[in-house]
């Protein structure tokens, strides 16, 4: 009887102590933030110093930040590690997926699906609950160091290539982090950078690829970037993070700061930000003394403990995930080898292409040293990577042994070189490898006992610093002469020359493409690249991808090429903290950068103008011949409906990218882009002669300009012209619609200039 009452007295006292100290759960968010003391909760919004007492040994080394938990109330921490093409840890033991600009030009939104997948399972056996990524900054300008990260210099390829990425890993379980937002597009100071720019082309260019995959895909979390955006840090901008994302675009997640230090606190949490990443004391002790003086209210500091909370909520981590530690690399090693071939583009081709396994003299240091991916936040330490040497001679290709020889050695010579020489950052990461000179006598020799050779052309680049004109976008003069004396030695031989653009951004090809008989462009293609590249080499796989950006015939040719930093030349980007003196120095293009060109980005400034290029977005050849017919297109309620048949009329099989791409009347608007991309996708694999039909949706709100005056979307009622095919400037077959109405959609109105 005693016992009883003993057991009875407990349980009373058990559940009194449940109600008082709630256990955290998907239904009881709010009690669990009213049972918070405001110690916890101004510990709680700012991550730990994860690789200090008592935290350091924790967590994997190289994991990207960890929140703070509080056990007493069942609030686990939870934990987010970069980035983009993979999980970037400190050892080799993850897998490197091909980076962002191949994903998108592969045009398939299945491929980065797929990628998102993997990342997500990856994610789950390494115990990471949110990947940091995808990276989806738009490509303003060729030089922008973290290009090869982003997708595209449109917003439309950007949204929902970004979008499927999303959805590949949210389906895991796992969470996003859609970054940065926004207007983040150079890395020259990039911490304290301000990216000047109209409210029109803000809402049309830099956030629409986040308010397309906001709608479709819901990331679990958006990381607010480091630039001013008009004068404010994005990170400080109610505008931006409130106005816009929460209300305009219905975003529901929580908003991350980028691994920013102490800022203006009350300013970040009214403005939206939820997260203060890596985290940093004086952050939680900034909340205090806001607090004690009354500039942060304490609804704003609940509000992000209660987005914070409905994030881990449904997390792995909260789910009592148990990491094995050991993710299989065998199964996505060949997801990177089957996604990379997907965005590898066939720029050039006489017929060369595709090859039987030959003779091959391998030219160029990164044939043998592919470059995987790009440096800083979005580098993965793969167990190992496949260079196009070691993936010609799975597929059976012969070597030329002299040439590997020199450039083997070489190529750890130079490596080892830079790296004493101090030439490599820390953050900055791996720098360029100038190309080996080679004789022309040498060049003589290896055509003798050759078949056919190929050149690898390398570009690295990635956080922190920009590319630079001269040095990254040209052509430098020893891979000039590299191109023009293989050239000219194998043609007279009557053998071919392939060239491999190995490259993290566009780079001028005018000046030499005329001189190889084909040319691939491989981009970073992850740890599987030179399988891939043999792959699509061999005809093993039909080349699909399309270019996501224009490749220019001159730098100066694009609008804005003058506003931007392209010969800054430092030794990291962060301008204002290695330089403080500068900070305050209206430095053009550093302090700040005027987005002169306004929407006039890419391909809606070339073909608006009429302006010749390299080679067009879009543009991209295969070994087969595709021809459209039975084009339509509807107007059905709030959607245009168009559709076209594509049927393979060559003699292998093939997949075609199409876009569907509108030119719009002027309606109330002064200037309208002659054409702009509304939807995209890709066939299946066609066999000779098959047929298949592609059908897109097209919200009539998606063909809106934006009035900032009357701070609204407008679609311009009358005539439409539409057209079918990848390359903007060769339409594969045309259309026309017409909307009988003028239709407004009202927004906030944000983010004026100052
Ligand atoms: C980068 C982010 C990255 C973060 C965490 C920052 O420097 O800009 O993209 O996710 O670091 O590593």
């Amino acid at each position: 009887m005693k016992r009883l009452i003993i057991a009875t007295v407990c349980l009373a006292l058990a559940g009194a102590g449940a109600s008082a100290q709630p256990r955290l759960n998907e239904n009881n968010i709010p009690e669990v933030v009213k049972a918070m003391t405001t110690e916890e909760k101004a510990l709680f919004v700012v991550g730990i110093k994860k690789d200090e007492p008592p935290y350091k040994g924790k967590y994997l080394p190289g994991t990207g930040g960890v929140t703070y938990p509080i056990p007493r109330l069942g609030i686990p921490s939870i934990v987010m590690m970069d980035g983009p093409v993979g999980i970037r840890l400190s050892k080799n033991e993850t897998t490197c997926f091909p980076t962002g600009l191949l994903t998108a030009a592969s045009w398939d939104r299945t491929v980065a699906r797929t990628i998102g997948e993997a990342i997500g399972e990856e994610s789950l056996d390494m115990g990471n609950d949110v990947i940091l990524a995808p990276g989806m900054n738009i490509l303003r300008n060729p030089l922008n160091g973290r290009n090869f990260e982003y997708f595209s210099e449109d917003p439309v390829l950007t949204g929902m290539i970004a979008s499927a990425y999303i959805d590949g890993v949210q389906s895991k379980g796992v969470g996003t982090s859609a970054k940065h937002f926004a207007a983040n597009s150079q890395e020259t100071n990039r911490l304290d950078g301000d990216s000047r720019l109209d409210t029109r082309t803000l809402r049309e260019i830099y956030t629409k690829a986040f308010e397309l995959c906001v709608q479709h895909s819901q990331p679990w979390t958006v990381m607010a970037s480091y630039n001013y955006l008009n004068g404010i840090y994005t990170q400080e901008s109610r505008d931006l993070l409130t106005l816009i994302l929460r209300n305009d675009f219905g975003f529901k997640g929580l908003v991350v700061t980028d691994w920013t230090g102490k800022r203006n606190t009350p300013r970040q949490l009214n403005a939206g930000t939820d997260l203060f990443m890596g985290g940093d004391p004086k952050q939680t002790a900034h909340i205090h003394e806001c607090l004690a003086n009354g500039t942060l209210k304490m609804e704003d500091l609940d509000r992000a403990c209660t987005k914070l909370l409905e994030l881990i909520v449904k997390t792995p981590a909260f789910k009592g995930n148990k990491p094995s530690l050991k993710p299989d690399l065998d199964a996505h090693a060949k997801v990177a080898r089957e996604t990379a071939t997907e965005g590898m583009v066939l720029l050039k081709n006489d017929g060369t292409l595709p090859l039987e396994p030959v003779r091959t003299a391998l030219f160029g240091v990164y044939s043998y040293d592919l470059i995987q991916g790009g440096n800083g936040a979005a580098w993965v330490n793969s167990p190992y990577v496949v260079s196009a040497a070691e993936g010609l001679r799975n597929a059976g290709f012969e070597l030329d042994p002299g040439l590997e020889k020199l450039y083997r050695g070489y190529a750890s010579f130079i490596s080892e070189d830079l790296k004493s020489n101090h030439k490599v950052n820390v953050h900055v990461g791996d720098a360029q490898k100038p190309e080996l000179e080679i004789t022309r006598e040498l060049i003589q020799n290896t055509a003798e006992n050759n078949d056919i050779a190929v050149i690898t052309l390398g570009r690295i680049s990635g956080e922190a610093r920009d590319r630079i004109l001269t040095k990254d976008f040209l052509i430098q003069e020893n891979e000039k002469n590299l191109i023009e004396t293989v050239c000219e030695v194998y043609h007279a031989a009557g053998k071919k020359v392939v060239v491999l653009l190995n490259i993290c951004g566009s780079v001028e090809t005018a000046s030499w493409n005329y001189l190889p008989d084909a040319i691939l462009c491989t981009w970073l293609p992850g740890e599987e690249g030179g399988n891939a590249i043999a792959d699509v080499l061999t005809g093993k796989v039909n080349p699909s991808g399309c270019l996501p950006m224009t490749f220019p015939l001159d730098y100066f040719d694009a609008a804005g090429a003058d506003n931007f930093p392209y010969q800054f030349i430092s030794d990291r980007a962060n301008e204002s903290v290695v330089h403080p003196e500068r900070r305050d120095m209206p430095l053009k293009n550093i302090a700040y950068t005027d987005y002169t060109e306004g929407i006039y980005v890419g391909y809606r400034y070339f073909c608006t103008n009429s302006k010749p290029v390299s080679y067009p977005f879009g543009f991209g050849l295969s070994y087969t011949t595709f021809a459209y017919s039975r084009a339509g297109v509807k107007v059905k309620g709030a959607n245009v409906i168009a559709s076209v048949t594509v049927t393979n009329t060559g003699s292998v099989a093939g997949k075609e990218a199409i876009g569907f791409y509108v030119s719009a009347p002027l309606g109330s608007f002064k200037d309208k882009p002659s054409v702009e991309l509304r939807e995209f996708g890709k066939t299946a694999l066609l066999q000779p002669g098959e047929s298949q039909t592609m059908t897109f949706m097209v919200p009539v709100r998606q063909l809106a300009s934006f009035n900032s005056e009357k701070s609204r979307w407008e679609t311009a009622k009358g005539a439409y012209k539409a057209f079918f095919g990848a390359d903007v400037t060769k339409p594969g077959a045309e259309v026309a619609f017409k909307l009988s109405s003028a239709k407004n959609y009202p927004a906030t109105h944000a983010c004026e200039p100052k």
